[in-house]
């Protein structure tokens, strides 16, 4: 109960229920469990082994979290540091990769990645963005079904002559729990549906990579 005011709680009866239990975020704690968790590493490694295989010199990454996957990144290629952008709908997310990577200049964006390119976020002056990698790490699994066409053409708007969009999500069901893994959308036909003309999958675990050019 501790941290569930008491008219909330009266008013909204059962809905609340396991909301009770919670305890305030530890952010030490939510990055140490994610950075500790097995399948991350497979995913991680696989993921990297696919970055490997590419070559780019700027990457527009959507959805960074805090830095998981930006900070690899920037540890096997410390040069792309100089072109690195973030969009995040979060700002504490946004404030979260630059606190763990203080040394990057990144430019930043707040704001969602599904919103047409000629409003909100998309319509400051050093948007859209063109990146050599233009990377989604379990992104697209949070955007709703009526926005995920204008989030994919977004993001293949951004990839640079020769560059690529590389996406990671949850594509096979997890038994028992059909929600837990919020959205698994037809990945390569919403692609292709964006003008993709190439499209390489790499199933790991549960999960697909998706290396798309256009
Ligand atoms: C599951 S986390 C993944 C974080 C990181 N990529 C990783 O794999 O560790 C999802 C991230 O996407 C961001 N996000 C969710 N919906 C978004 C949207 N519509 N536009 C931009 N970012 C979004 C969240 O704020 C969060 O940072």
């Amino acid at each position: 109960m501790a941290n569930v005011p008491s008219d909330v709680s009266d008013t909204h009866g059962t809905q609340l229920d396991g909301i009770h239990d919670a305890q305030p975020y530890d952010w030490d704690d939510y990055e140490a469990y994610f950075r500790d968790k097995p399948a991350y590493h497979s995913q991680e490694e696989a993921l990297m082994a696919i970055l490997s295989e590419l070559s780019f010199e700027s990457v527009f990454e959507v959805g960074p979290g805090f830095g998981r996957i930006t900070a690899l990144i920037l540890n096997q290629w410390p040069a792309v540091a100089q072109d690195y952008t973030l969009l995040d709908i979060s700002e504490a997310m946004i404030e979260a990769t630059s606190k763990n990577l203080p040394t990057v200049d990144f430019l930043y964006f707040i704001g969602s990645i599904s919103v047409p390119l000629d409003a909100g976020i998309w319509a400051s002056p050093q948007l859209p963005i063109k990146a050599d990698l233009v990377l989604a790490v379990e992104v697209l699994m949070h955007i709703h079904p009526n926005e995920i066409m204008q989030a994919v053409d977004n993001l293949l708007g951004a990839i640079s002559d020769n560059g690529c969009l590389v996406t990671v999500d949850w594509t096979v069901p997890r038994p028992n729990e059909p929600f837990g893994q919020n959205w698994r959308h037809d990945y390569p036909n919403l692609f292709l549906a964006a003008g993709a003309r190439t499209i390489q999958a790499t199933l790991v675990g549960l999960q697909t990579i998706y290396v798309v050019e256009v």
